[in-house]
């Protein structure tokens, strides 16, 4: 992504999420805002959603949080599957500009054409993920990446203020 248009959306969303950050009591508040955010007003995010480690669990296992877009059968990932678990299991960005060329790819839609996943720290652990998918190809630019990244930042702090 790299038009001028692209990027004024960019700092907009960026200024709807600090106000955001700034009202919010608590990081499932901001989570849910965040989602509705990014799903209202980045035109290619087509399904954006958390998946968090539940505690406790043995194997590790991602489980489906705040999300918008299409219901997906994937509510329950573990670690050794999927993008999502490939992000959670390496603390890792992960974006794949063409999901059909990646064996590890769980489908959720048959619209979806390309994803992000940032992995959420807390005190330096992988806690959770935000989990982005487009209709579109290569979707994902680094100004996305910085947006997301930055987004999965602010929850890992305001779940390290617990
Ligand atoms: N595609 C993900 C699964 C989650 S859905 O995109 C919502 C994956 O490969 O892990």
């Amino acid at each position: 992504m790299s038009n001028v248009s692209d990027s004024l959306r960019i700092e907009d969303v960026r200024r709807e999420i600090a106000q955001l950050n700034s009202r919010s009591h608590d990081a499932d508040q901001l989570m849910a805002g965040i989602i509705e955010i990014l799903h209202a007003k980045m035109l290619k995010y087509n399904w954006v959603g958390f998946y968090m480690l539940e505690p406790g669990a043995t194997p590790p296992t991602l489980v489906l949080g705040h999300f918008q877009g299409a219901m997906t059968p994937h509510t329950r990932i573990p670690l050794n599957q999927g993008i999502c678990g490939a992000a959670a299991s390496s603390g890792k960005t992960i974006v794949v500009d063409d999901v059909r060329s990646d064996p590890r790819y769980l489908a959720c839609s048959l619209e979806t054409k390309s994803e992000i996943v940032v992995p959420v720290f807390v005190h330096g652990n992988v806690v959770g993920e935000l989990d982005i998918d487009s209709h579109f190809p290569a979707a994902f630019a680094f100004e996305d990446r910085e947006l997301v990244e930055h987004c999965a930042q602010l929850v890992g702090r305001r779940l390290e203020q617990k």
